[in-house]
């Protein structure tokens, strides 16, 4: 399917995790306590100024929750939500009939808003803090600009990468906020939720498990947790336990680590063709048939947190940690 230039829903590769399994509201979010409290009060002083939350960019590993967070946020300020993405914008005219159609108080919501092209940034810039939009009427001698206002609105900017971000447009945000992995207690509360959302029994042992290996994101949590499903319900008598978690989970490749077959050829092509030195991460993608792109939104933040690679100036490198997880001998410079 193809890219939206404006949804009210959900994103197409979202889909699958069915919106029942999102939370509603603040109450119902798990995890991200910082970034929770911190909404919670601006959300509240602007409800109480009765005036348009400031502009919020939320960063940080694809599936942690950006697009349930803004619809929550959409949510406690009792306004509409439209949800576009930086690709799916290709001219500035698209942008501009976008903005004009919000009402006052709405949220914008640009998701991977780091892929905007510049054309597009800058009729944000004006948006974002005067509340208005220039537009040129007409061609060439007779062209004219026109500025138009809009309503008070919040734009909400989502990135896996923030470092992509131009300076003018980060500046924009009032509020910038990242999100971190989540620790196996918040992912075991988030699996229970889901299991009672999909009516399927599960025991302590069963969401620790997946928690464990789900590396440290609610998306991957709630898709294993269903595949794990398929296996209960197939194999066994229904219920989710942490036998069948740990079966189902090896015959999907998913090691005791949370680690998928691409880490893992990742990780030992580190160690069988450059002994754990310093690799380029464009070297990396090329041995593993992937984008850089992903390599370094997707795959490398995990084995970063588990500490089994580290990034240098050099390139990435191994850690001892990393072999043992493999249960290979370490070279001594490592
Ligand atoms: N599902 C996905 N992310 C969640 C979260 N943070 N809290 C509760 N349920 C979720």
């Amino acid at each position: 399917m193809g890219e939206r230039i404006i949804a009210t829903g959900f994103k197409d590769e979202d889909f699958e995790l069915e919106p029942k399994l999102r939370p509603k509201n603040l109450e119902n979010y798990i995890g991200q306590d910082s970034v929770k409290n911190n909404l919670k009060v601006f959300i509240k002083a602007a409800l109480q100024r009765k005036e348009a939350l400031d502009h919020v960019l939320l960063y940080g590993p694809p599936g942690l929750g950006k697009t349930t967070l803004s619809n929550i946020i959409a949510e406690e300020m009792g306004v509409n939500i439209k949800t576009t993405s930086g690709p799916a914008i290709e001219r500035p005219g698209d942008m501009a009939a976008i903005l004009n159609s919000l009402e006052e108080g709405d949220i914008l919501f640009v998701d991977e808003i780091h892929r905007l092209n510049r054309m597009i940034e800058e009729i944000l810039y004006p948006a974002m803090e005067d509340f208005v939009i220039d537009i040129v009427i007409g061609k060439g001698a007779g062209a004219r600009s026109v500025r138009l206002d809009l309503p008070k609105f919040t734009l909400i900017g989502a990135t896996t990468r923030i470092g992509l971000l131009t300076a003018p447009l980060r500046d924009r945000f009032g509020v910038i906020q990242r999100l971190e992995p989540y620790n196996v207690n918040d992912l075991k509360t988030i699996i229970k939720r889901s299991a009672g959302v999909l009516d399927v029994g599960i025991d302590d042992g069963g969401a620790e498990e997946i928690a464990r290996r789900s590396r440290g994101t609610p998306r991957i949590a709630n898709r294993l947790l269903k595949r794990v499903r398929d296996f209960a319900q197939v194999k066994y008598n229904g219920e989710v336990t942490l036998e069948v978690a740990k079966h189902a989970l090896d015959m999907l490749d998913i090691d005791k680590a949370g680690l998928d077959t691409t880490d893992r050829k990742m990780l030992l092509a580190m160690i069988e063709k450059f002994g754990g030195r310093p690799v380029g991460v464009e070297t990396l993608a090329a041995y593993i048939g992937e984008e850089a792109e992903t390599i370094e939104d997707v795959y490398e933040p995990y084995l970063i947190q588990l500490g089994y690679i580290q990034r240098t100036p050099r390139g990435r490198v191994l850690t001892r940690l990393c072999y043992n997880h493999f249960g290979i001998a370490c070279p001594d410079n490592i």
